[in-house]
């Protein structure tokens, strides 16, 4: 019998997650956008610490138009067509800033 082992997980204050799936993105520019992140993460320095962002990939978030579609959690707050240069937007503005870019916003919970 398999022991059951506890998942573990650092602490964190934002998760942002990316849909990868081949609806919204048929060209794979969510997993493309997805690969950016580590890196970017870093340089803004929300790879650790008090502001710490975790990422995720997601196949379906099912609304399944205009991807890259990126949700920011627990903020609510769902985007599309977010381009490599949209989310440098996203990180300064909404993840460092506080301000989710409202133009951006398909969806706020
Ligand atoms: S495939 Fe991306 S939302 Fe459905």
């Amino acid at each position: 019998m398999t022991e059951l082992i506890k998942p573990k997980m650092m602490d964190y204050h934002r998760h942002l997650l990316i849909c990868i799936g081949d609806r919204c993105c048929p060209n794979g520019e969510g997993q493309a956008l997805y690969d950016t992140l580590s890196e970017k993460f870093k340089a803004a320095g929300l790879n650790a610490g008090d502001l710490r962002v975790k990422r995720s990939r997601a196949t379906c978030f099912g609304t399944c138009k205009s991807g890259p579609l990126v949700c920011v959690q627990p903020d609510g707050v769902w985007y599309y067509d977010i381009t490599d240069e949209k989310l440098d937007r996203i990180i300064a503005e909404h993840l460092i800033g506080n301000q989710p870019i409202k133009e951006w916003i398909y969806h706020q919970h």
